[in-house]
């Protein structure tokens, strides 16, 4: 093969990667063509050999032409054939059940002859893309069988998929688990979401400029929007769901990595623990909602029938393998406040849903509004906010409203933006989200993984909202139509602390740069 594989500084560890439940979706999709990608970036080394661990009737052979045919399908960017060979060849499978320790014995075969061949030193990466109700199980059967025991230097990691649990208890259960059988510098519980280069960024934005950071507190923001909406329904996934719901699914871990990103204090080091210990502070200074607090700053919603991109799709309650009557939320909006010196009365909504109108994934920072005094004898009525808008996804990057005089003779003002855009500045890259986080797990780097106390204290801000729900089960669902933004209670809860959600896709620009005026002039102020 004439793929040219020369190593940079970055280049990860040399290690063997099991990934354990490798038939599954997630091999073909995200984690071969994030280690292809790595690879072009020579930041794999060629000391690298993956084994795929699963059920299903493969065999080494089998295994590889699968992944040749399969991942140009499923890749999400073009992979080049000769780095896709290169992959596959170093590839093998081993069939197995992950509760049988004869098994284990063959996986542990298989690694140490890739070792020999490919001089991985000893270093071993498990990786459960496996159903939850596997983690405990591997994890055991994997100390059992001594393969992820660390001795002489050599390092042995296990990567964790969410859901870390359904509950608080089931998370402390399972945190429990693992740690029995392994330490917790082993663990890596990977949440996608923090492979994603704008959430990445939120903590250089802030961190490293400025003009940004004395802003950045109760003292200057009036609130911040957390949204991540998606077109998608429930898809093939109705069975899990059904048993989730968008509260469990988005909100404990993806929306709690965007708000703590955007809460923390400054960390003094990018020292994992150091990083991480300032957003544990975060989720801890969370207050938690009485049941009062749940009925009023918590809203529920599940989508009907309705239109998606110009697509009729059916209601959440016809989707396959979904109860008619269900009532498991697809939408989920709260309002929750961090009790702290730098937030202290600065509310933070939260909001994501499925079949909503747009995919859009956004942190938005809304500032205080200046003294009008200036203004007072001129045709200003009101003064626009500044807000400042980080784009997660699809468009990446960020852009500031403020205030601007429209030209001409009498005194008008608009908001007019200033726009970042990752593509144009940096150029696309090749990436599945998955690249980042995988390189750091080979380089032991765990910042961007998530410790068993931030998990829980995830958990106990949700325990509140599931208990109340639970007691209470939602009534009038389907409350919204698909391809809305969700149920009108969303703005509601907004509306009657005197804010709105950020239009989204709404704000036309005029000729004169303006944006239209937002929904709620008396907050956040009308361009005369
Ligand atoms: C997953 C959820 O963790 O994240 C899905 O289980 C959701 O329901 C997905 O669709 C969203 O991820 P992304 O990267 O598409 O925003």
């Amino acid at each position: 093969m004439n793929y040219d594989h020369s190593e940079t500084n970055s280049t990860a560890a040399p290690c063997v990667m099991t990934i354990c439940g490798a038939a599954g979706d997630l091999t073909k999709r995200k984690l071969i063509p994030a280690l292809c990608n790595l690879a072009e970036e020579k930041l794999l080394p060629e000391q690298f050999a993956v084994v795929g661990f699963s059920a299903d009737d493969f065999t080494t052979e089998s295994f590889r032409k699968n992944l040749m045919q399969e991942i140009p399908k499923f890749a999400v960017s073009p992979i080049a054939p000769q780095l896709l060979d290169w992959m596959c060849q170093r590839t093998y499978y081993v069939k197995g059940d992950f509760q049988d320790a004869d098994a284990y014995q063959r996986l542990e075969q298989q690694i140490a002859e890739a070792d020999r061949k490919y001089h991985t030193a000893g270093n071993r990466l498990f990786y459960l893309a496996v159903a939850p109700r596997f983690f405990s199980t591997i994890a055991k059967m994997l100390a059992l069988c001594c393969l992820s025991k660390e001795e002489d230097g050599h390092w042995a990691r296990v990567v964790v998929e969410k859901p870390f649990g359904h509950d608080l208890a089931s998370a402390k259960q399972l945190n429990q688990d693992l740690r029995q059988v392994l330490t917790e510098k082993q663990i890596y519980r990977i949440d996608h979401y923090l492979g994603k280069e704008t959430v990445q960024n939120v903590m250089v934005f802030r961190f490293s400029n400025n003009i940004i950071e004395p802003l950045w507190n109760r003292n200057y923001v009036d609130h911040v929007q957390i949204t991540a909406a998606e077109t998608v329904g429930v898809e093939h996934r109705g069975g899990f769901y059904e048993t989730a719901g968008a509260l469990r699914d988005m909100v404990p871990n993806h929306l709690f990595q965007l708000l703590t990103m955007t809460a923390m204090e400054p960390p003094i080091s990018f020292d994992a623990d150091e990083v991480r210990n300032k957003q544990a502070e975060v989720l801890h200074a969370i207050q938690p909602l009485t049941p009062e607090e749940v009925l009023t700053n918590t809203v529920r919603g599940q989508y009907g029938s309705g239109i998606v991109e110009g697509q009729r799709v059916p209601g959440y309650g016809s989707e396959p393998a979904v109860a008619l009557d269900s009532n498991t939320e697809t939408f989920v909006a709260l309002k929750l406040l961090i009790d702290n010196w730098r937030w202290a009365g600065v509310p933070f909504y939260l909001r994501t849903g499925k079949r909503l109108a747009r995919r859009v994934t956004e942190i938005v920072i809304q500032f205080r509004r200046t003294p009008f005094v200036l203004f007072r004898n001129t045709s200003v009525r009101n003064l626009e906010t500044n807000r400042l808008v980080i784009h997660i996804q699809p468009e990446e990057g960020i852009s500031l409203g403020f205030g601007a005089k429209v030209p001409g003779s009498i005194m008008k003002l608009g908001l007019v933006n200033m726009d970042f855009d990752y593509s144009t500045y940096f150029g696309m890259e090749h990436s599945t989200g998955y690249e980042r986080l995988l390189r750091d797990c080979m380089a032991g780097d765990a910042t961007l993984f998530q410790r068993a106390d931030m998990v829980e204290a995830g958990w106990s801000v949700i325990q509140p909202i599931l208990d109340v729900w639970h007691a209470l089960p939602a009534r009038g669902f389907p409350n919204y139509a698909a391809g809305s933004w969700g149920p009108i209670e969303a703005d509601e809860l907004l509306q009657k602390d005197g804010r709105a959600w950020r239009r989204i896709g709404e704000e036309e620009l005029d000729k004169r740069g303006r944006i239209a005026p937002p929904a709620t002039p008396e907050k956040t102020g009308i361009v005369t």
